[in-house]
């Protein structure tokens, strides 16, 4: 029976990029998920992760990595990370039923000496409240028998500039030693690992980040909208303002935000919040300017064409970019999906451009995909630029349209062309 350094449960855009780095480190690595496509493709060599190549794939499977959905893998594990999703439910609430999943298996499989780290976006409490007495039910006592920390994985997916090695690691440990056993463990491939005082203080240092993210995107947003109306160049304005070399931090406009993280991550803040008895005013605000914006961005392509005397209805629109970032194939939560969503309501013929996406589906309805960036602008009646990939050929697109809302200020203003 081999028995493994580390097993990773959940080989998403989180799990994958650790068991990279892990394996690179010359770590024995298991997988463990519940979808069988996914172990199935990673055992078979191809990868799903935008992160990820086939190359590095071959690479870690050459270094002993393993994919499985046989959870006796726990049990023969030094360390089991859990990297399992926690999104939103329908009524907008932490759904936490993969990371009680998840615990539940590695309470059914631990062993004694075992560390457990959990690294899922969560809210304060989570570790220490919910999946530590899940474990505990092995019999086993967390800080005596097995050590317990969060981490909080920072991934940036598609950033070229800095991965899982160079981000600095966040740990929180239950007890003091179980901190320093997960500290020793992530810096066998981290290059700077951060300790903090308790699993908690970790788990809202990651909220912290992206709820910043969020109410600083939701500022820009709302000054999109009234610096319109006043006439200010508002991009000038935050190029100018980004001048100053402390204190400010530069964020831009866009269609609203998308991702798994940020549009995500502040409602499990809130949730915390709301359960002293009050509001977290600044998260909820800002969800309510950003979730506006794509009907902003609607309500902004209807007055471009109505300037050419055109309606929505049966106008040739043009999506460019519909990935939530640039230069990756991440959908989730996209904004230009409530675009679409509003134009199709309104009779446009919509069609979209987006070299990382070949089927694209709205509410059931299959948009056509534009093969040529060059024909499709030039035949459109408007085009919106909703994601700046870098395959795009912006002079083309500012050249040959005939009308342009840019969402995301690269492109040269002109009569045709207009900014968020
Ligand atoms: N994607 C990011 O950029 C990012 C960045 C930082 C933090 N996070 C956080 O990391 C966590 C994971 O996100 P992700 O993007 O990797 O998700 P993902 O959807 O890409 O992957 C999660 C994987 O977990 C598997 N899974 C679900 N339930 C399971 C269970 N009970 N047992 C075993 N496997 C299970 C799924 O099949 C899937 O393969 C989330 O909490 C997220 O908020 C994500």
């Amino acid at each position: 029976m081999t028995a493994f350094d580390l097993t990773i449960i959940g080989l998403g855009y989180v799990g994958m990029p650790l068991a990279k780095e892990a394996t690179a480190a010359g770590l024995r690595v298991a997988g463990l998920d519940v979808d069988p496509r996914k172990v199935e493709a990673l055992n078979a060599g191809r990868s799903y992760i935008d992160d990820l190549t086939d190359a590095d794939l071959d690479a870690m499977l050459t270094g002993g990595f393993t994919a499985t959905l046989d959870a006796s893998v726990l049990a023969r594990s030094r360390t089991i990370v859990i990297c399992v999703p926690t999104p939103l439910d329908e009524d907008h609430r932490p759904d936490l039923s993969a990371v009680e999943g998840a615990t539940r298996t590695v309470a059914e499989h631990l062993q004694a000496g075992t560390l457990v780290v959990l690294e899922s976006t969560t809210w304060p409490g989570t570790t220490d409240e919910l999946a530590r007495p899940i474990l505990e039910q092995s019999g086993l006592v967390a800080g005596e028998d097995f050590h317990l920390a969060f981490s909080p994985e920072r991934i940036d997916p598609g950033n070229p500039k800095f991965g899982l090695r160079n981000t600095p690691k966040v740990v929180g440990g239950f007890t003091p030693a179980c901190k320093e056993r997960a500290a020793a463990f992530y810096a066998q491939f981290v290059e700077r690992v951060v300790p903090v005082s308790g699993t908690r203080e970790a788990e809202m240092a990651k909220l912290l980040e992206n709820t910043y993210r969020h109410v600083n995107i939701a500022l820009v947003n709302e000054m999109a909208i009234f610096c319109d109306e006043l006439g200010v160049n508002l991009w000038e304005a935050i190029e100018a303002a980004s001048t100053k070399p402390f204190g400010f931090q530069k964020f831009l406009p866009g269609p609203g935000v998308g991702g798994h993280c940020i549009p995500v991550d502040p409602s499990y803040l809130s949730y915390t919040v709301r359960k002293l008895g009050y509001p977290f005013r600044f998260v909820e605000l800002a969800q309510e300017i950003n979730e506006r914006m794509p009907s902003y961005v609607v309500a902004r392509v209807q007055r471009l064409l109505n300037r050419a005397r055109k309606p929505v209805n049966g106008s040739r629109v043009l999506l460019l970019g519909v990935t939530y970032k640039p230069d990756i194939a991440d959908e989730r939560e996209t904004p230009a999906i409530p675009v679409a969503e509003a134009l199709l309501e309104l009779g446009a013929d919509l069609s979209f451009c987006d070299p990382y996406v070949k089927e694209w589906a709205v509410e059931g309805t299959q948009i056509p995909r534009e093969e040529d960036l060059a024909e499709a602008v030039a035949a459109a009646d408007v085009v919106v630029l909703l994601q700046q990939h870098s395959a795009f050929d912006l002079d083309v697109v500012e050249e040959r349209a005939p009308l342009v809302l840019d969402t995301r200020g690269v492109l040269a203003t002109s009569e045709r062309v207009e900014r968020l």
